[in-house]
């Protein structure tokens, strides 16, 4: 039988989706010490990218859980050295239960996924950040209840976590309103694909009218970093602040996956205010992802 993988929002359901987020809500008010339901279970953690956040929460998670996470690098594994993505899914498959992985190419986890005999978990790519948007949609539901029929905002890049909040859109509900430069907008393909729930405005301002929820992110993503200076140009008008804020209803929350830049795509206003849950939705990696791995790999139903 093929594993279930996670490598996109669009690979559950909008129930699944949501039974996830609520089990992540009870996992975290309830912890308890004795529930280990992966005790000797596996998890191998692949980064070709940095992370503090991903590394940690599903190292702890695995911990909690009562099994074990290795972490991996391609510095001081084959894969740095070439060898084939297809014999390293099968042989790392062979010996852990689940694999996670994040990576520059979003190919990478999806042939890695078509060669795992257990289940992948997409920790980023250049296209998605699907276990940012769990922890993201747990925070709203703990906050302010479930976010169908509500209205989000994005502002600035039309990134791998721009594309993952499309799909959230798709899947759970919610109107996505987005706002960025012109030439940097989503993918064409994952847009279209979203049909009526997503729309487009011209400036932060007008995107941010009666929304519930404003998020942003880094104007230069890893692997951009040379980007850095036109990209701040570029971005210039795409910062979320009091203004864009006080455009959304008055109850609305901001969010930012983290690391976040003061001053550039949000004021320190912004993120160090009142409505923002910054520092909830980085916790909730742990929750959330906790939901996930109890999901893809407990062999007894809860
Ligand atoms: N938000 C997020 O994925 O953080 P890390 O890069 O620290 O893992
Ligand atoms: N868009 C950012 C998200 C970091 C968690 C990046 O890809 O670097």
């Amino acid at each position: 039988m093929n594993p279930r993988h996670f490598i996109s929002l669009l690979d559950f359901s909008g129930d699944e989706l949501r039974s996830l987020i609520n089990r992540a809500i009870v996992l975290k008010i309830n912890r308890d010490p004795n529930y280990q339901p992966l005790k000797g279970q596996v998890l191998a953690m692949i980064f070709e990218k940095s992370s503090t956040r991903t590394r940690i929460s599903f190292e702890s998670g695995m911990s909690h859980f009562g099994g074990n996470a290795i972490f991996l690098s391609p510095r001081d594994t084959q894969l740095g050295r070439g060898e084939p993505l297809q014999d390293s899914a099968r042989v790392i498959s062979s010996m852990v239960d689940c694999i996670m992985l994040r990576t520059d190419k979003h190919e990478t986890v999806t042939t890695f996924a078509e060669h795992s005999s257990v289940p992948v978990i997409n920790g980023l790519t250049d296209l998605l950040h699907p276990c940012q948007l769990l922890a993201d949609m747990q925070t709203y539901f703990e906050h302010r209840g479930d976010i169908q029929g509500k209205t989000v905002t994005w502002i600035g890049d039309g990134n791998n976590m721009c594309h993952s909040y499309i799909h959230a859109a798709m899947r759970l509900g919610f109107r996505l309103n987005i706002a960025c430069p012109p030439a940097y907008q989503p993918l064409p393909s994952i847009v279209d694909a979203a049909g009526e729930s997503v729309g487009f405005f011209d400036t932060p301002v007008a995107a941010a009218q009666n929304s519930d929820l404003v998020v942003t992110d880094v104007w230069a993503s890893m692997g951009q970093e040379e980007e850095q200076k036109q990209r701040e140009v570029a971005f210039k008008d795409y910062q979320v602040n009091a203004e864009v804020m006080a455009a959304a209803n008055n109850d609305a929350l901001f969010m930012h996956c983290l690391p976040a830049h003061r001053g550039e795509e949000v004021s320190a206003e912004v993120i160090d205010g009142s409505q923002s849950v910054i520092f909830d939705e980085a916790e909730n990696r742990l929750h959330a992802q906790k939901a996930l791995l109890e999901f893809l790999l407990c062999k007894k139903p809860r």
